[in-house]
């Protein structure tokens, strides 16, 4: 498979309305239009008259009009001239799918499987895209680890003085990595503790798989008190899809669903998405502003020290190049045995690593 055959993330849905919009999904142009009826279309953004963008022009009725000598086109790529009526032509099109506040694309007719995450009784809060100035491995990579939680994040992450407590397990399968860190949190505000329902020591447990069909990590944060073992008021799921636009950049696109034991509706999220929003959005900013930072791009792994909080990304790079992309490599070492399913809470066995 190819990168295009997968469910690729490529923008909110709330951005688009009636205008065109272009993107790039792994340096292929894409123009999506919505029609009159609200379907969205989405076909390779050259008008195959004289190429110019489709994303230039406006939508009519069920097509997308070129705005230099006014072709249409339907979803499906059928394209009439205004010009010469007996004049016919197709454009290439993609599938379209929305969901979760996204608008999802993917190669016309290839069999792909659609990310499912949505659990019962979370709330969606924010769906949200970011542009990364990194290549998606380097992109991976930070959201595979939470070493850089302690520094990088404001809100939530491990205490970087106590970073040596935390424990960080690994396992893997063919088509997906699967990890878990626990450690105690850093300081937390008072108001906050209350809010969450928390005593002074908290202790964080993320949980998150990653897949390749399309590029995906689903994680689980959980707070919860060292002492009494109670879990906070609140928890997370979020979703992070990584959409190549090109070599050097990435479309990180985000999904946050929350739950909460407090009584009500959603149990207040629904009341409070504004601010949740703006919360988890600025902590995903802070991860796009150090990706941009990272002096040397190269997405080899070579001569890199390494820690311990930095085995899985050899185990993503293989099944990146191998189920994302289509292309077989040498398997990297593998650390930890291999498991066929995701790791379930009483399971965890630390891997043998060096620190
Ligand atoms: S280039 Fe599109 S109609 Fe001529
Ligand atoms: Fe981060």
């Amino acid at each position: 498979m190819g990168q295009l055959d997968h469910w690729n993330a490529a923008l909110e849905s709330r951005k688009l309305k009636r205008k065109p919009v272009g993107v790039k999904i792994a340096g292929q142009d894409v123009v999506l239009f919505r029609t009159e009826t609200g379907q969205v279309g989405a076909l390779d953004d050259v008008c195959i008259h004289r190429r110019m963008r489709l994303s230039c022009g406006h939508v009519e009725g069920a097509c997308v009009v070129c705005p230099y000598h006014g072709w249409k086109f339907t979803a499906d790529g059928q394209g009439t001239s205004p010009g010469t009526p007996r004049m016919h032509g197709e454009a290439v099109s993609f599938d379209v799918r929305e969901a979760y506040g996204i608008i999802w694309v993917k190669a016309a007719g290839v069999d792909a499987e659609f990310p499912d995450f949505a659990l019962p009784g979370y709330y969606r809060v924010t769906s949200d895209t970011f542009t990364a100035e990194a290549p998606l491995e380097l992109v991976i990579d930070n959201f595979c680890e939470l070493e850089h939680s302690g520094t990088t994040h404001v809100l939530f992450g491990y205490d970087l003085d106590r970073m040596h407590e935390m424990t960080f397990d690994v396992r893997s399968d063919e088509h997906a990595t699967y990890c878990r860190t626990v450690g105690p949190h850093k300081p937390i505000a008072w108001f906050q503790r209350k809010v969450f329902g928390l005593g002074k020591e908290v202790t964080f447990t993320s949980t998150w798989t990653t897949r390749f069909s399309p590029v995906q990590t689903i994680a689980d944060h959980a707070l919860s008190d060292t002492v009494t073992g109670r879990p906070a008021r609140l928890q997370w799921r979020v979703g992070e899809f990584y959409t190549p636009i090109d070599a050097e950049r990435t479309l990180v696109t985000i999904v946050v669903f929350m739950k909460s034991s407090y009584p009500g509706t959603h149990g207040g999220i629904r009341l409070f998405k504004p601010v949740f929003k703006r919360l988890a959005n600025s902590e995903i900013e802070r991860d796009i502003a150090m990706l941009a930072s990272i002096a040397d791009k190269d997405t080899s792994l070579e001569g890199m020290r390494l820690s311990r909080f930095d085995k899985v990304h050899a185990l993503n790079r293989e099944r990146l190049n191998r189920v994302y992309r289509g292309i077989e490599l040498p398997r990297p070492v593998m650390h930890g045995p291999i498991m066929p399913s995701p790791i379930a809470p009483s399971s965890i066995v630390s891997p043998t690593f060096d620190a």
